[in-house]
C-alpha cells in the first residue's frame, strides 16, 4: 500500500476533465459574448447533441457555423451523439425523470469515451445555460460523483429573453412590477387572471389565445436573432388572426418554428398599441 506521499503523488498525476457549458445566444453567430468566443479557442472536443423533430438539422448546422466562423475548419474534434427523446406519456414527471437518467448516463459515456485526461470538452448551449435548459444540473451531479476528476464551467449567454426585449425595443419589467418567465404548459393551464406580465416560452399551442378578451398586448418573436427571425406587437385581441396566420405559414414553409413572446396587462387602460 503506497504511504501517503506516495497517493498525493499519484493524484497529482491524474489529469482532471474539464467541460465548459457555453451560451451560444438564441441563434446567429454574432450573439455570443467575447468570453464564449476566448472559450471556444480553448477547447478539444465539442460535444453536439442531434435531437429527434423537425429543426434538428438547421439547430445543428448553426452550432457548425458558429465554430467555423470562430475556429475555422480544423483544430478540434467534434463527437456527434443522438440525445435521447423524451416520452410523451400521461405522467409527465416521470417520463422527465427518465430522460433525464438517460441524458446524464449519455453525458457520463461521452465524458469517458471522447475526452482524454487533461483534455477540455463542451456542449454550445443555446441561449444562456440557465433558462430551461437541464444540462447544468446533470453536468453538475456528474462532476459532484466524479471524485475530483471532471470539473465544469459556465459560460453565461444572451437569453432568447433578451432578444425578445431588445427586438420589441421595450423593457423586460414595468416600474416596480414583478415578471413572471413561465412555460406554454402553464399557460395553457392556468387562471389567466394571475398573468399579468409574463415571458412565455416552450409554448407549441399558442396559448396566448387563452388570454383574448382581457386588455392584454403581446410581444412575440419567432426565429429570434436569425435569419428568418419573425416579430409581432399589438394588442392581443386584434393581432390574434395576424399572429395565428404567420405562425402557421411560418411552420408550413419552415418544417419548424420557435418562438417566444411576453403578455402584458394593460395598466389604467393605458396600451403602447392605442
Ligand atoms: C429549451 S428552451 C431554451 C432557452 C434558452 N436557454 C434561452 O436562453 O433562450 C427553448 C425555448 O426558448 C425559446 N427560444 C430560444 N431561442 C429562441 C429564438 N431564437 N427565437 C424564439 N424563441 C426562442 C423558445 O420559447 C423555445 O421553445
Amino acid at each position: 500500500m503506497p504511504d501517503s506521499g506516495g497517493i498525493n503523488a499519484a493524484l497529482a498525476l491524474i489529469q482532471m476533465k474539464k467541460l465548459y457549458l457555453i451560451g451560444m445566444g438564441p441563434g446567429g453567430s454574432e450573439y455570443l459574448t467575447m468570453q464564449a468566443i476566448q472559450t471556444l479557442k480553448q477547447v478539444d472536443v465539442f460535444f453536439m447533441l442531434e435531437k429527434e423533430g423537425r429543426g434538428k438539422a438547421e439547430l445543428l448546422t448553426q452550432r457548425q457555423d458558429i465554430l467555423t466562423h470562430y475556429l475555422g475548419a480544423s483544430g478540434y474534434r467534434v463527437v456527434m451523439a443522438a440525445s435521447p427523446p423524451r416520452a410523451k406519456t400521461a405522467d409527465y414527471q416521470n417520463d422527465v425523470q427518465v430522460w433525464h437518467d438517460q441524458k446524464r448516463a449519455l453525458f457520463a459515456d461521452l465524458i469517458r469515451d471522447e475526452l482524454a485526461d487533461g483534455q477540455t470538452g463542451a456542449f454550445l448551449l443555446w441561449g444562456d445555460p440557465s433558462l430551461y435548459d437541464q444540462t447544468v444540473s446533470l453536468v453538475a451531479d456528474l462532476a459532484a460523483h466524479s471524485a475530483g476528476q471532471m470539473d465544469f464551467e459556465i459560460i453565461p449567454g444572451i437569453t432568447s429573453v433578451q432578444v425578445l426585449t431588445a427586438k420589441h425595443k421595450i423593457p423586460l419589467n414595468r416600474v416596480g412590477e414583478s415578471i413572471t418567465i413561465t412555460t406554454g404548459r402553464h399557460a395553457e393551464t392556468c387562471d389567466p387572471a394571475t398573468l399579468d406580465n409574463a415571458v412565455v416560452m416552450l409554448d407549441y399551442n399558442a396559448s396566448f389565445q387563452r388570454f383574448t378578451g382581457q386588455e392584454m398586448d403581446i410581444y412575440w418573436g419567432g426565429y429570434l436573432g436569425c435569419p428568418d427571425e419573425m416579430l409581432v406587437a399589438g394588442s392581443l385581441d386584434e393581432v390574434l388572426d395576424d399572429l395565428l396566420r404567420a405562425k402557421s405559414q411560418a411552420r408550413d414553409e419552415k418544417g419548424w418554428l420557435m418562438d417566444i413572446y411576453l403578455l402584458r396587462r394593460r395598466q389604467r387602460d393605458n396600451s403602447a398599441f392605442e
